[in-house]
């Protein structure tokens, strides 16, 4: 059935392990998230945002997920990712969605309580449950102010207000994560023995001081993509452009998923699999013109992609 993530949090919380959140834009990419999670009998979210809604349609969007509820027999979360606006949300809630996501962390505190709070309020009357967000991920743009970066991670201190206030039922926070697929520069890389980047790690001890004050509570964390070099390769190698292209250690991703964040967003690592799957197809078959001829492996590397995150970074196999 389309679940709340309330029972999946309780569980993945005590149980030491993350659901995946993968967002979803057409057939393909819900079919190859939730054969994999049906394989591996795993609790699954698939999240859509704004861009998503604009692309696909609303009602197409739903009826994709309600039909992958229906072909694997899981649970599945709809969730919204990123909602602006308590119209944004609202729509979803009352267009089926069983979580939404209010996003006014670029907002003054005081306003993204309020906003989050109108949020919450018409959520919870309608059996919905709703992730907010408190701090800014970190993004290329902060290159070239470093010394500010500090003031866009979570502030621990203000977790329990904002918490109480709005009673949202999951908190995104930032601690170094950051979206897409260039999520440090060069600068704020080191280099290892073969050439590759090697961001900055995560900050654990902000993670930490927000649990001390939240325990129990779920936390998420966006921006989770680890831009796996393969692909990176791959589409550089059958004519793309994606020089430097980095991201999240899947390896730290997993410290995470052992403590207290329940909810990890990968995007980016999906579209990179997408692209490069069908720039190679391109590539080696430059006479086919079928969309279902590259279709079909792209979404077979979206099913291998997502097999390996929920075995060996979310740790949620075996836990629908
Ligand atoms: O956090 C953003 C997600 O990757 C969705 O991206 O707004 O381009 O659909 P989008
Ligand atoms: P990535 O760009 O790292 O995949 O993050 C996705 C995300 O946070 C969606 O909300
Ligand atoms: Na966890
Ligand atoms: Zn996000």
């Amino acid at each position: 059935p389309l679940v709340t993530s309330t029972e999946m949090f309780k569980k993945a919380y005590n149980g030491g392990y993350a659901i995946g959140a993968f967002n979803v834009n057409n057939m393909e990419i819900v079919q190859g998230i939730t054969e994999a999670a049906q394989e591996l009998n795993a609790p699954v979210i698939l999240q859509v945002s704004k861009g998503a809604r604009a692309y696909a349609n609303h009602t197409y969007l739903v009826k994709l997920v309600e039909a992958a509820v229906i072909e694997t027999g899981l649970p599945i979360v709809l969730h919204l990712d990123h909602g602006d606006s308590f119209e944004t949300c609202k729509s979803c809630i009352d267009g089926g969605f069983t979580s939404v996501m209010i996003d006014a962390s670029s907002k003054p505190f005081a306003e993204n309580i309020e906003i989050t709070k109108k949020v919450v309020e018409y959520a919870h009357d309608h059996g919905v449950v709703v992730e907010a967000e408190l701090g800014a991920l970190a993004g290329v743009e902060d290159e070239v102010n470093v010394s500010a970066e500090d003031s866009h991670y979570t502030r621990p201190e203000e977790v329990e207000e904002f918490v109480t206030k709005t009673g949202c039922d999951s908190l995104a926070i930032a601690i170094g994560t950051s979206h897409g697929a260039y999520k440090f520069t060069a600068a704020q890389c080191t280099r290892n023995e073969k050439g590759e980047l090697v961001p900055p790690p995560l900050r654990f001890d902000i993670l930490d001081e927000v649990v001390r004050r939240l325990p129990g509570f779920p936390i998420v964390l966006h921006g989770s993509s680890s831009v796996p070099q393969e692909y990176v390769k791959m589409v550089n190698q059958y004519g793309g452009k994606m020089p430097d292209a980095v991201g999240i250690p899947e390896e730290q991703l997993r410290q995470a998923a052992r403590g207290a964040v329940c909810k990890i967003n990968i995007d980016s690592d999906l579209r990179l699999a997408m692209t490069g799957t069908i720039r190679k197809f391109f590539a080696e078959h430059p006479e086919k013109f079928d969309p279902r001829e590259y279709l079909k492996p792209a979404r077979a590397n979206i099913k291998e992609l997502v097999k390996h995150k929920i075995v060996n970074v979310l740790g949620c196999d075996g836990k629908a």
